[in-house]
């Protein structure tokens, strides 16, 4: 049932392994509970006794009943000798649960809560070593989302992909599913011979003949990042350690799109340390992909939004490979200190970002943000929860997914920058660098870093600066540094002149002329008495609504919406079926939800395009607007 509070929670205790003593006392004082015990909300698991250390699975993928089926065996620690492990598990079927190899046990599931599903209480003895679980998943488990040939690019063949974050691994394998624990994975997978499929893992770059595969992730991961895609996909090398995957149609395209990976790597790899992961390679999924992008280690899953033939979308690659430092290797402890995965990525993201393509690059993706973040901070403020400004959030009895706004991602981002103005680059450049070293391969409090900013930086260079204003206090702090860039002033220029335009080649533009975050910038700046005439104009000079650049796309169709200029417009429909990202179609749907003749277009459009969705999307659209379950 939404909205019904969940109590329990699972204790975790940290390792703090490069902290002396009295920084642990540190860290207490600012710290709500203990600092090494932490409680993660969103997991029924006893992880603080007993945990999975190595997770084998053994499935076998099943396209007509859209079913994963087969087991799930965990290596466990079990110092504390107890007699219960408590596993998650949400709309899975569970056969039996047989205990090293060879000793059927007794297992209870728990009530079941919509977002976390329930407890599955497994007896298991002080010296048992392996739990393995016999299970099936559910046709609507909410990770995965299974495609007809329909919804791919080729239309041949079926797809299926999973999504963990935040807390859905748990709608497909039973687990632990806690960031506070890390596990190493194996897996062995069967698909339809036709298929290849690749994990978040060692991957193969060839279909086997047999539709059997084997993966290997020898480095400990939280359970969201365990993640598989299944389709018609094929490999192609983009340098030394990176390539692509997806299917063939596509795959010269996403070549071109990506050639800056092997350089963001080398530039990451230069301010943080060395990438630790082996490969870096990333799959572009069919449209319905509900995210941007997500950072599952070794194989980056992104949206084909991206591929726009320009390379002007490919911060969102730097955005997920910077995760490789921020989130995978040092990660937020619960989803409370999800600002410490997204801000610390944001951050990064923008530094890869001006340093291949310089500055003034740089500033005006980042400035694109900034204008997000001031409408959502006010909005939050003025809403139910105002505390959902602070860094540090309180998600308790609440859906993680709540915590994904523009605070943990911009706000995060710009205390990092307003700290390193402050401190000066260089130092705040090897602050992070021996952050990440330190904490490597663990989970991090909000509490933990900032007992570690205080002492190796701002103590150490004797810098005051308000810490707990940014992290514990609400909205955007006086000191936050201020984002210019003189190109969209001059954008700014460009857009006071349209009201009144007959015809737009006036402007002395040309679609090219400009990033795709000057012409979004543009179409943000259109003053309020922009009329239906004049977007007509701009279209008919632009061609906005059909440029096939879906974040200029999604600029143009809200301001349509707001002013009345869908009516005439197939584009916004088309593009709502057809893509599956909820960071545009939220907005648009929330625009077209605010008067009753848009809202019935949206019904309309819905009841179309909410079978290509993802649960991750449908889920946030439903709500928007209140469509009734069948
Ligand atoms: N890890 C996130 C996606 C995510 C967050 C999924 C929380 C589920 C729960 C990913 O790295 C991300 O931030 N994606 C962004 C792109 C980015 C450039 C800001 C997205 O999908 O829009
Ligand atoms: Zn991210």
């Amino acid at each position: 049932m939404k909205g019904q509070s969940f109590l329990l929670g699972s204790f975790f205790l940290l390792s703090c392994g490069t902290q002396e003593p009295d920084e642990r006392e540190l860290s207490v004082n600012t710290a709500a509970d203990s600092v090494f015990t932490v409680k993660d909300e969103h997991s029924y698991s006893n992880a603080i006794e007993v945990f999975t250390t190595h997770l084998h699975l053994d499935l076998d993928v099943n396209f007509d009943k859209k079913e994963i089926k087969g087991s799930a065996t965990h290596q466990i620690n079990n110092q504390k000798a107890v007699t219960e492990m408590i596993f998650d598990v949400n709309d899975l079927v569970i056969d039996s649960v047989i205990l090293d190899g060879k000793t059927r046990t007794n297992f209870v599931i728990g009530e079941d809560l919509e977002i976390l599903g329930a407890p599955m209480t497994v007896d298991i003895e002080p010296g048992t070593k392996t739990v393995e679980i016999f299970y099936s998943t559910s046709p609507e488990a909410a990770a995965l989302q299974w495609l007809n040939p329909q919804q791919t690019a080729g239309k041949n063949y079926p797809y299926l992909f999973t999504q963990g974050q935040a807390v859905l691994t748990r709608t497909w394998i039973p687990c632990q599913d806690t960031p506070t624990n890390r596990i190493t994975y194996s897996a062995d997978v069967t698909v339809p011979r036709e298929l290849m499929a690749v994990m978040s893992a060692e991957n193969p770059t060839e279909k086997s003949p047999d539709g059997k595969y084997r993966f290997t992730m020898e480095h400990p991961i939280p359970t969201y990042l365990i993640a598989l895609a299944v389709g018609d996909l094929r490999f192609a090398e983009l340098g030394p350690r990176t390539g692509v995957y997806t299917e063939p149609t596509l795959l010269s395209k996403c070549v071109y799109e990506f050639a800056d990976v092997e350089k963001m790597m080398s530039v990451a790899e230069g301010l943080y340390g060395p990438y630790l992961w082996g490969r870096y390679d990333i799959i572009v999924l069919p449209p319905s992909f509900p995210f941007g992008g997500m950072e599952n280690p070794c194989l980056t899953f992104a949206t084909p939004t991206i591929i726009t033939g320009d390379r002007s979308l490919v911060s969102l690659i730097a955005h997920e490979l910077a995760h490789s430092w921020s989130g995978n290797l040092v990660t937020n402890a619960t989803w409370d200190d999800f600002w410490l995965n997204e801000g610390f990525t944001v951050y990064i993201e923008n530094r890869i970002m001006e340093a291949i393509f310089g500055r003034e690059r740089s500033d005006m993706l980042l400035s694109i943000e900034c204008q997000m973040l001031e409408l959502e901070n006010d909005d939050l403020l003025n809403g139910d929860h105002p505390e959902d400004t602070h860094l540090k959030l309180n998600l308790k009895g609440r859906d993680p997914d709540e915590g994904m706004t523009g605070i943990a991602y911009t706000k995060g981002a710009l205390f990092l920058k307003t700290v390193e103005e402050a401190v000066g680059r260089d130092k705040f450049d090897s602050f992070l660098k021996s952050y990440f070293a330190d904490h490597q391969f663990e989970a991090v409090t909000t509490e933990i870093f900032v007992a570690y900013l205080k002492k190796n930086l701002l103590e150490k260079e004797n810098v005051t600066f308000n810490v707990d204003e940014w992290v514990y206090g609400q909205g955007i702090p006086a000191n936050c540094v201020q984002i210019h860039s003189d190109r969209f002033a001059k954008v700014e220029e460009k857009a006071k002149l349209v009201p009144g335009i007959e015809d737009a080649a006036e402007l002395g533009l040309e679609r090219k002329d400009w990033s795709t975050q000057e012409w979004m910038h543009f179409i943000r700046h259109l003053p309020e008495e922009t009329t239906v005439a004049d977007l007509a104009a701009l279209d008919a000079q632009f061609d906005f609504s059909n440029c096939g650049n879906a974040e200029i796309q999604c600029e143009w169709f809200q301001l349509s919406i707001e002013k009345g200029y869908t009516g005439i417009n197939p584009a916004m429909p088309e593009f709502l079926i057809h893509v599956g990202r909820r960071k545009f179609l939220q907005p648009i749907y929330q625009k077209l939800s605010e008067n009753a003749i848009d809202r019935e277009i949206a019904l309309e459009i819905y009841r179309t395009a909410r079978p290509n969705y993802h649960s991750v999307t449908f889920g946030t659209i439903d709500e928007i607007l209140g469509w009734e379950k069948s």
